[in-house]
């Protein structure tokens, strides 16, 4: 199949994912799906019938968007596909609530101003089995009083906490809201662009180093910028020739010059 787009590491298809992926016949350590789930008024915006049993063809592991509303209603689709959720992430639009006006989605004025994005890691087969590196924030080692000597001395402690053998390396497990500036007016290229940042940990938490991501509604073709950042490789496919021209733009933009 003739690609839209490649280079090294990225490799872009126009075209349905549910044709594009079987004929493909590849095997992905992750998935990054933001599918359409009929929320806005785009007519790209449909939710494609089908798509979760041919995601499942070609990878076990899963993080796919969306909002509550979607996942309960399609639960019973992502079940019978074999598809069980692991946990799931929020992304915080990273504004000042005060000022910024401009970020919340959504038409309705009757409900709370939506500022996040979810999404939920979703996986086939024992958990055990999945690939996961927990991802981990520098926050420099911390001083704390603690007590020790049986109890009769308290004094402050710096490093390895003597009594439970926990050394503190200046690092803590990322928390599960993630504050990413939203794409909109920030130079996004397509009007449900998720943001690198957020997706770059995502990457390295399911995707082994080198190892190969699916996106199959690639859109401005985020998810490939943000696994060339993080060392993967990854096949994205688009099912509109105009987002994929964008997005090869993109794409191409960050080569290294020749
Ligand atoms: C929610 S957007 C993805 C946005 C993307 N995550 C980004 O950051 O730019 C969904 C995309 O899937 C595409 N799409 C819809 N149905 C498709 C299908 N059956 N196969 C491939 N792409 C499809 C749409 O054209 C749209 O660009």
């Amino acid at each position: 199949m003739e690609p839209y787009y490649s280079d090294d590491q990225v490799t872009l298809y126009l075209g349905d994912m549910r044709e594009v992926l079987p004929a493909l016949g590849l095997q992905a350590d992750l998935i990054v799906a933001d599918p359409p789930y009929e929320e806005t008024s785009h007519d790209w915006d449909r939710w494609p019938e089908g798509w979760l049993e041919v995601a499942a063809t070609v990878s076990r592991s899963m993080w796919c968007f969306g909002g509550l509303r979607m996942f309960m209603r399609f639960a019973p689709e992502f079940t019978a596909a074999g598809w069980h959720l692991s946990h799931d992430i929020a992304s915080k639009d990273d504004v000042d609530l005060l000022w910024e006006k401009h970020n919340a989605s959504g038409p309705n004025k009757d409900r709370f101003r939506r500022i996040h994005e979810q999404a939920g890691l979703f996986y086939q087969g024992p958990w055990r089995d999945v690939y996961r590196d927990p991802q981990r924030i520098t926050t420099g080692v911390i001083e704390r009083g603690r007590v020790i000597n049986n109890g009769a001395k308290s004094i402050s402690h710096r490093g390895t906490y003597a009594n439970n053998g926990w050394t503190d390396n200046g690092t803590r497990l990322m928390t599960s809201v993630i504050r990413a500036r939203s794409m909109h007016r920030n130079g996004g290229i397509h009007p449900t662009e998720k943001p690198v940042p957020l997706l770059e940990p995502l990457i390295r938490y399911g995707c082994p180093p080198d190892g190969l991501v699916v996106d199959p509604f690639a859109g401005s073709c985020s998810t490939a910028e943000a696994a060339l950042l993080a060392g993967r490789r990854a096949v994205v496919i688009e099912g509109r020739e105009d987002h994929c021209e964008a997005g090869a733009n993109r794409l191409s933009a960050l080569l290294p010059a020749a």
